[in-house]
């Protein structure tokens, strides 16, 4: 399909009220029915559509992905609501009044910073992409505050705008793209329209270097529910130039680096901190670390250890450790089985052991919960065992 009027129809538009619990199955009998009464081509543009939105609810949420229009790669590359919500957040509080969102996708982030009040252009040279991003800035009644423009970012003039928000296509024939100046457009194009406004986000990948991060942007690395999500450079006042932060979702915690070095390797404790994915690409480990008053297990390994409890920290999952062992599994079995251990959590750092592998060897049985962390403990192959507090 590569025009969206039909479905914008009231015929369009009752054939997907029909198809919202499209049930995948009984996708061929459906449309079979269907077409009896309506157009063929319609009816695939519908379930096609209907498909789309039932994949974009994990990111959206049902009351908005069943009223928003999709594509494949739109669905795909959007950014998830609560993300969207948390970075248009942080522009409005800037005092960001008007935005320019250069490659807009089908409005994921346009939509976040409408509703927080921010007036948007959206800008995204594919022709499909953008009547979906204008489909959806009517359809969730933000027509006044967004107005999509089919173009090419580059031949765009942002001085009217208070910030530019740029998240570049990373995606190309071949897959996923980790070069930030094969990004379309270029990391190196970004950054400059960034410098031109007086603030700016640029979203990239979360696995970008460190060196790469410009003197005179700040970098946020975000997580949702522990999966990190990617990574924002931010710039203008108030937005931290040269420092690192991590913000988790959907608490909305942010915590930012303070520079401190490395820290210490110390005997296992206690305590076992696995801190959340953000905060180990910050490179915040050592922040984390001191709020426990712990260390590192292994001086290239993120777990943290310490003597004290902190159950309730956001940034770091906390396990208290029974048994710290060198791996072995025939010594992981006899133990398993000895406590009677059915439901056994594998978690790994610097082991190329499988967690399901490992569980198809230990076979757990019994009524009681475990953790196993395989792991290296000052250089050498360690298993600790341990219970989430
Ligand atoms: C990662 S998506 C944007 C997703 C969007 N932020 C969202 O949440 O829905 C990148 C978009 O950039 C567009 N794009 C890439 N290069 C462009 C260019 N030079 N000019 C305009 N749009 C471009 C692509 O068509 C694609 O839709």
């Amino acid at each position: 399909m590569n025009d969206l009027s039909p479905l914008l129809t009231d015929e369009g538009q009752s054939l997907l009220d029909e198809l919202r619990d499209l049930d995948p199955a009984r996708e061929l009998a459906v449309a079979t029915r269907l077409r009896r009464d309506h157009p063929a081509a319609l009816v695939s543009a519908a379930i096609g559509q209907a498909r789309l939105r039932q994949r974009a609810v994990a990111k959206f949420g049902a009351e908005d992905a069943y009223r928003m229009y999709f594509t494949p790669h739109g669905v795909e590359q959007a950014t998830r609501g609560a993300v969207a919500e948390h970075r248009a957040r942080r522009f409005a509080a800037l005092g960001v009044r008007t935005v320019a969102d250069l490659c807009s996708g089908i409005g994921g982030d346009a939509i976040a910073l409408a509703r927080a009040g921010i007036s948007v252009l959206a800008v995204d040279r594919d022709p499909l992409t953008a009547a979906t991003a204008r489909a959806n800035a009517r359809a969730l009644g933000l027509a006044g505050l967004i107005e999509v423009r089919e173009a090419d970012v580059t031949d765009i003039d942002t001085s009217a705008y208070d910030a530019v928000f740029v998240d570049p296509a990373r995606r190309g024939g071949r897959g996923r793209i980790f070069d930030p100046e094969a990004y379309s457009p270029p990391l190196s194009w970004a950054l400059e329209a960034a410098r031109a406004r007086p603030y700016a986000a640029l979203k990239i990948a979360p696995g970008v270097p460190h060196e790469l991060v410009p003197d005179d942007f700040g970098a946020e690395w975000i997580s949702y529910e522990g999966d990190v999500k990617e990574a924002v450079l931010w710039s203008g006042p108030g937005t931290g130039a040269g420092t690192v932060r991590a913000t988790l979702l959907p608490a909305g915690t942010t915590l930012t680096g303070r520079g401190l070095p490395n820290p210490p390797v110390r005997p296992v404790g206690r305590y076992l901190y696995e801190p959340d994915g953000a905060v180990i690409r910050a490179h915040l480990v050592a922040e984390v670390a001191e709020s426990v008053g712990g260390g590192l297990i292994d001086e290239t390994i993120a777990y943290i250890t310490a003597d004290e409890a902190h159950p309730a920290l956001p940034y770091a999952t906390g396990y208290e450790i029974t048994d710290v062992l060198p791996f072995h599994l025939k010594n992981l079995k006899a133990l398993v089985r000895e406590r009677e251990i059915g439901t056994l959590t594998v978690k790994k750092r610097g082991s190329a052991i499988e967690p399901e592998e490992l569980r198809r060897r230990v076979k757990p049985k019994g009524p009681n919960a475990a953790t196993v962390f395989l792991t290296r403990v000052a250089g050498a192959p360690s298993m600790l065992i341990g219970k989430r507090m």
